[in-house]
C-alpha cells in the first residue's frame, strides 16, 4: 500500500465557548494557517505485524498495543479501525506532526484526531463520511476533556464556519462578506478540562448566575450570526467585547488575555475576546482589513507569544492571506 498523508486545520471559536457546553449556540471557523498532519506508511522495518505510532513533538514512539486504551492517539486508531470494520489491520507506521499549539484553544487535539482518522481510512482504502470522522473524533475529545460540546471536531471535520448547537444538525454560516481575524497567543498552555471543570463547579454552586450569563452569550451568538449573514462584519466587534465581559464574569479570562484584548481595541480593532477555554491560550480580534498589521504589532508589543492573521472568507470568496 502506498503512503498517504492527511491534514486538518486548526479552529477558532468566534462566539459562545463554555455556554455551548450548556446547550447554547456557538460559532467557530477553521484556521488553515496551522494544521495537523498524519502520514500512514508501510513499516520502514519489519515490526512483527505491528502498528507503530510516532509523534516527535510529544516524544512519542510506541507500538499501538503498548499504549493505554485511553491514550487519545490509540483511541483514535482503535475507533477508526472499529468503524472501518478492519479486525486484522496490516502493520503500518503512523507519523503525527502539528503546527497547532497544544492546549492553546486552536483545536490541536481534534485536528490531530481528524487527520489521523482520515489518513487511516485512506491508507486502508475504506472511505469514511464526514459524519463518521467527526463522531470518532468526538469520542476522542471526551478523553481530552470529559464533557466536550463537539464544536471542535465539527468545525475541523467540515472545514467551514459553523453555527453549532450541541446535539443538533450542523448549520453552515452563510457569510455574506469575509473578514480579517487576528489571533493572539498568550503562550500559556491552558488545558480545556481545567477551565471547563471550574465552570462546572461554579455552575453547581450558583446555577442562576451562570445560566443568566450563558443565556446572554447565546443571545449575542445569535445576533452575531444575523450580522454575518447580513454582511455587517464591523458589528461583530462590539458583540465580541460583550462576549469577553461575560467570559470574565464566569471566571475564564486572565490578566494576559485581558491585556491582549485591550491592546487590540486600542490599536483599532472593532472588538476582541478570548477564544476557546480561556485562562491562557488565545484571544481573537476582528479588524478592518487594512488594520490587521497595526493590531498584530500591538499584540506583539503587549506580550503575545505569537500572532496569526487569518482571513475568514465568504462562501464565494476563496480563502486568501490578507
Ligand atoms: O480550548 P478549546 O479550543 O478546546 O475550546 C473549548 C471550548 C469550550 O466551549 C470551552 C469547551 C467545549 O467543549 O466546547
Amino acid at each position: 500500500m502506498p503512503a498517504v498523508t492527511a491534514t486538518a486545520p486548526g479552529k477558532s471559536i468566534l462566539f459562545g465557548e463554555h455556554a455551548v457546553v450548556y446547550g447554547r449556540p456557538a460559532i467557530a471557523v477553521p484556521v488553515s494557517q496551522v494544521k495537523a498532519e498524519v502520514v500512514v506508511a508501510p513499516p520502514a522495518s519489519p515490526r512483527g505485524g505491528k502498528i507503530h505510532l510516532s509523534a516527535p513533538q510529544i516524544a512519542l514512539s510506541a507500538d499501538l498495543e503498548d499504549l493505554p486504551a485511553d491514550d487519545p492517539l490509540a483511541a483514535a486508531v482503535a475507533g477508526t479501525l472499529r468503524e472501518l470494520s478492519v479486525p486484522a489491520p496490516p502493520p503500518m507506521d503512523i507519523r503525527i506532526s502539528s503546527t497547532i499549539p497544544i492546549a492553546g484553544g486552536l483545536g490541536s487535539g481534534a485536528a490531530v484526531s481528524v487527520a489521523l482518522i482520515r489518513a487511516l481510512s485512506a491508507y486502508l482504502e475504506v472511505p469514511l463520511a464526514d459524519e463518521a470522522v467527526s463522531a470518532i473524533a468526538f469520542e476522542v475529545e471526551k478523553i481530552h476533556h470529559g464533557t466536550p460540546s463537539g464544536i471542535d471536531n465539527t468545525v475541523i471535520t467540515y472545514r467551514k464556519p459553523v453555527f453549532y448547537i450541541r446535539g443538533q444538525p450542523i448549520e453552515a454560516v452563510r457569510l455574506k462578506s469575509g473578514f480579517t481575524l487576528i489571533i493572539g497567543d498568550t503562550g500559556i498552555a491552558s488545558p480545556t478540562s481545567l477551565a471547563v471543570g471550574d465552570v462546572r463547579a461554579g455552575w453547581s454552586r450558583d446555577p442562576a448566575f451562570f445560566e443568566a450569563r450563558f443565556d446572554e452569550i447565546g443571545r449575542l451568538t445569535r445576533e452575531a450570526l444575523r450580522q454575518m449573514e447580513a454582511g455587517r462584519v464591523e458589528r461583530l466587534g462590539p458583540l465580541m467585547d460583550q462576549n469577553h465581559s461575560l467570559l470574565q464574569e464566569i471566571g475564564v479570562s486572565s490578566p494576559e488575555l485581558d491585556r491582549l484584548c485591550l491592546a487590540a481595541r486600542v490599536a483599532g480593532s472593532w472588538g476582541a475576546k478570548l477564544s476557546g477555554a480561556g485562562r491562557g491560550g488565545n484571544m481573537i480580534a476582528i479588524t478592518p482589513a487594512g488594520g490587521a498589521q497595526a493590531v498584530a504589532s500591538a499584540l506583539e508589543n503587549a506580550g503575545a507569544a505569537r500572532v496569526l492573521i487569518t482571513r475568514v472568507g465568504a462562501a464565494q470568496e476563496a480563502p486568501r492571506d490578507p
